[in-house]
């Protein structure tokens, strides 16, 4: 009989993660039933890898070197051991130079809309790469969503804002504290570090979610 006492089950642990939808159009999302977080940013911030470790999977959703991967609104189902369902959505990168103007405009009508309509989202994670420091397009899109999912607009579930920086493993240990404080003044929201090759910042990440859907 081994005597070593068993860790504490991690409520984090997510216990179910598949792939919902892929959508294009709005009709193409799932019906908004379950609350949803949305993950944006720059082409190649690391959305999609942080989504895999968030989701403690491996390959579920599509990573690349090449900035403008993810071309459409992905939605992944996920259940974590505590019982929490929610959906956790990848959204396609901005200030990608490759696109046309029509593409461009394209998806960021898509994004718009999502962002501005979707009665089921409850939290945007702003991801900022931590060697480039927030830009205008990110100050743009918290502003944004400030206009209009803040809670001055009671028509529609007031929308958090998180702001992350990911990468975090770039960085030497000494200069995190300064980076996220450069981050924090940028942008007037506290920021959490992540790495989606250490998992550094996950646990984090789950407590600000589980505060926004509180
Ligand atoms: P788009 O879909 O094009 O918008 O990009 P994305 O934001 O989804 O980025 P993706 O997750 O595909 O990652 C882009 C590149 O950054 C890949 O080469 C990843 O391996 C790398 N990367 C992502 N996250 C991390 C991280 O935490 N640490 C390190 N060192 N590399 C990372
Ligand atoms: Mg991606």
């Amino acid at each position: 009989m081994s005597m070593v006492a068993k860790p504490p089950p991690d409520p984090n642990r997510v216990i179910e993660a598949s792939f919902a939808a892929g959508a294009t159009r709005a009709d193409q999302l799932p019906a908004p039933v379950t609350v949803e977080v949305a993950f944006a940013g720059r082409s190649n911030v690391g959305k999609s890898s942080l989504l895999n470790t968030f989701m403690q999977r491996k390959s579920l959703v599509r990573t690349s070197r090449t900035p403008g991967c993810t071309r459409q609104i992905n939605v992944f189902a996920c259940k974590l051991h505590d019982g929490l369902t929610l959906n956790l959505v990848d959204l396609p990168g901005y200030g990608y130079a490759k696109l046309s103007k029509k593409e461009k405009s394209t998806w960021g009508d898509m994004l718009e809309d999502y962002l501005r309509t979707r009665v089921t989202l409850r939290a945007v994670m702003v991801l900022v790469d931590v060697r480039r420091g927030v830009e205008a397009d990110d100050l743009e899109l918290l502003d944004f969503l400030r206009e209009t999912r803040g809670e001055a607009r009671p028509s529609l579930p007031a929308v958090t804002r998180v702001v992350v920086a990911t990468k975090i493993d770039k960085v030497v240990a000494s200069k995190r504290k300064p980076a996220l404080e450069a981050f924090k003044n940028a942008s007037g929201i506290r920021p959490l570090g992540f790495s989606a090759v250490s998992g550094e910042g996950r646990d984090e990440l789950w407590a600000r979610v589980r505060a926004a859907l509180a």
